[in-house]
């Protein structure tokens, strides 16, 4: 009797062993993809007081594939081999669709924070982190400014890159005139604007509204500019109001209307008009959801011999060749 409750017994207890075992291993296995989870996720065990300042555990990952592929702890990583290695952790810049390690001082700049404080005042304080091109804008205003010629803008709504633009040229020193075209009710859904000639348009534009991104007060818009000479405001539909451009040479034109027919039509107004060396910007001509302006835009420029710049940032940038 014994011996058979004993034998029973150590079935049992065999039989306890085995889902033990079962549990553990089942452990290890929750254990496992946990950690993987967290690294595919680019998330780290270790604390961050133990790593450098700015350690970004998911940009650690992207920017070192072999420890991605791993499947180990970024952190771990990097504070066991990837410190000695001099391994990349951290983006110096890291918005608006672009994650970069390259140089990016640029933004300590004081002249830049100036112009963008100054872009950020227009809109409200309203941020669109769109630091980079910003950036572009001014480089191209400030070789612009070198040239014969006006600025215009396309697309102003409250104004946040012009106002930057004439912050960093000290504008009323400068003797041109800037151009401001906007409808300042948003995208003209009765024009060339239409949904079937840019699809997403009608969608983007109502979500602008919505969010108070687009402003219709014209009103506070002039007094944004007050404070500078030689700003001419036009409101209406563009390609309507262009022939109220009366400059014959322009040096600077921002691009901005998100909405491909009008851009098309801006370009086929300012292009005979532009200077030799002029800069021309194109806010959203590589922008990841604007296929129609890059389409139309790189075919107009083809046309006209020419080719538009893709930058990182979503910019288009063209330069105006001397020649035809
Ligand atoms: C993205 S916003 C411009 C942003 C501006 N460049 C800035 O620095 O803040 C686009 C603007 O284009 C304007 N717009 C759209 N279609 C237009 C058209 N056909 N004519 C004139 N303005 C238009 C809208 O009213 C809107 O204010």
């Amino acid at each position: 009797m014994f011996g058979r409750r004993t034998g029973k017994r150590a079935a049992q207890d065999a039989k306890i062993a085995g889902l033990e075992q079962q549990l553990a291993e089942q452990k290890a296995l929750v254990a496992q993809l946990s950690a993987q989870l967290a690294v595919a996720g680019g998330r780290s065990r270790v604390p961050a007081d133990a790593l450098p300042d700015g350690f970004d555990p998911a940009i650690y990952l992207a920017f070192n594939p072999d420890v991605a592929a791993a499947g180990v702890d970024p952190g771990e990583h990097y504070l066991s081999s990837g410190q000695q290695q001099g391994r990349i952790y951290a983006a110096s810049y890291a918005q608006d669709g672009l994650i970069t390690i390259h140089n990016s001082d640029f933004r300590d700049d004081p002249d830049f924070r100036r112009a963008y404080a100054r872009g950020l005042e227009a809109s409200d304080g309203m941020e669109y982190n769109w630091h980079w091109r910003v950036h572009v804008g001014l480089w191209a205003a400030r070789a612009a400014a070198h040239l014969p010629g006006d600025f215009v803008e396309c697309g102003v709504n409250k104004g946040f890159l012009s106002s930057a633009i004439m912050t960093d040229l000290d504008w009323n020193t400068r003797g041109k005139v800037f151009w401001l075209l906007d409808t300042f009710t948003g995208l003209d859904l009765s024009g060339v604007s239409s949904e079937d000639a840019d699809p997403g348009a009608v969608d983007r534009n109502r979500t602008h509204f919505e969010s108070g991104l687009y402003t219709n007060d014209v009103e506070a818009v002039r007094r944004n500019f007050a404070q500078w000479r030689n700003v001419e405001i036009v409101q209406g539909t563009v390609p309507g109001t262009l022939a109220q451009i009366t400059s014959d040479r322009i040096a600077f034109a921002s691009i901005d209307m998100n909405s491909a027919p009008p851009e098309v039509a801006a370009m086929e107004f300012l292009w005979p008009r532009l200077v030799p060396g002029a800069m021309v910007v194109f806010d959203d001509y590589a922008y990841y959801d604007c296929p129609a302006q890059y389409a139309a835009l790189k075919d107009f420029a083809r046309r006209c011999g020419t080719a538009i710049l893709s930058l990182p940032t979503g910019q288009g940038l063209m330069v105006r060749p001397p020649i035809d």
